[in-house]
């Protein structure tokens, strides 16, 4: 991965963005699309399991899935600022025995991170160039479930992207944001031994949630 990508994410998930996550978390409780997921991922007997959250942002399936009983969790995280609200609601929650941070890009941390029994991706496939890579990748890491969210494929989603890409342009930062094929990355997560046990939608976002088939 370039550090175009990485150095990219470190400018746009900056302290600034990782506090007003952190104050929006405090006064209402997870976003709808996280609440979605970690209620799914409830329903399906997660006690005891590991989680590896991939982009994990400031922490937050992480720790409601802590709250609801998972042995421990790993972040793996291309942003400082974000790590380091994550970590101070770690030591706010007491679960430094259950929490580990790996800060930088995934697929370049991937070969010394091992598999959990639950891998997650909120919002972060469409941080990343190469969605192909980066589902084979995670999916490689996960035992029983693999759940991620992703923006909706359709034309409005592709001209709003387009936009916000000519802001990033225009703003000199190099960082971009991508609407990858929906079909493409169903499949793809299918052909990798998974089947599709929840699939939901909140706009503009699709929740999916996979079980391991075989
Ligand atoms: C839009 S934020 C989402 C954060 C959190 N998952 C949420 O939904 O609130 C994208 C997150 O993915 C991280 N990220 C983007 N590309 C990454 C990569 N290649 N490896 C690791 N983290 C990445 C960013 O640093 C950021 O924390």
């Amino acid at each position: 991965m370039t550090c175009i990508h990485c150095c990219g994410a470190e400018s746009i998930f900056d302290k600034k963005e990782a506090q007003k996550n952190l104050k929006a978390y405090r006064k209402k409780g997870p976003n709808k699309t996280t609440q979605i997921l970690i209620d799914t991922m409830s329903k399906q007997g997660i006690e005891g399991l590991t989680l590896l959250d991939i982009g994990g942002g400031i922490g937050v399936i992480q720790h409601e899935l802590i709250k609801k009983g998972i042995a421990n969790s790993t972040d793996v995280d291309a942003s400082t600022s974000y790590i380091e609200v994550a970590k101070s609601l770690m030591r706010e929650n007491k679960t430094e025995d259950k929490m580990n941070f790996i800060y930088g890009d995934f697929i370049d941390a991937s070969s010394s991170i091992q598999q959990h029994d639950i891998v997650t991706l909120e919002r972060v496939v469409c941080c990343y160039p190469d969605a192909k890579a980066l589902i084979n990748e995670s999916t490689s890491k996960a035992k029983q479930y693999y759940a991620f969210i992703y923006p909706m494929d359709t034309f409005l989603s592709k001209t709003s992207n387009k936009l916000l890409r000519l802001y990033f342009f225009l703003k000199r930062n190099p960082f971009r944001t991508f609407i990858h094929s929906e079909k493409m990355m169903n499949d793809l997560v299918v052909e990798n031994g998974f089947k599709r046990v929840t699939h939901e939608k909140a706009f503009p976002w699709r929740i999916s949630v996979y079980k391991k088939s075989r």
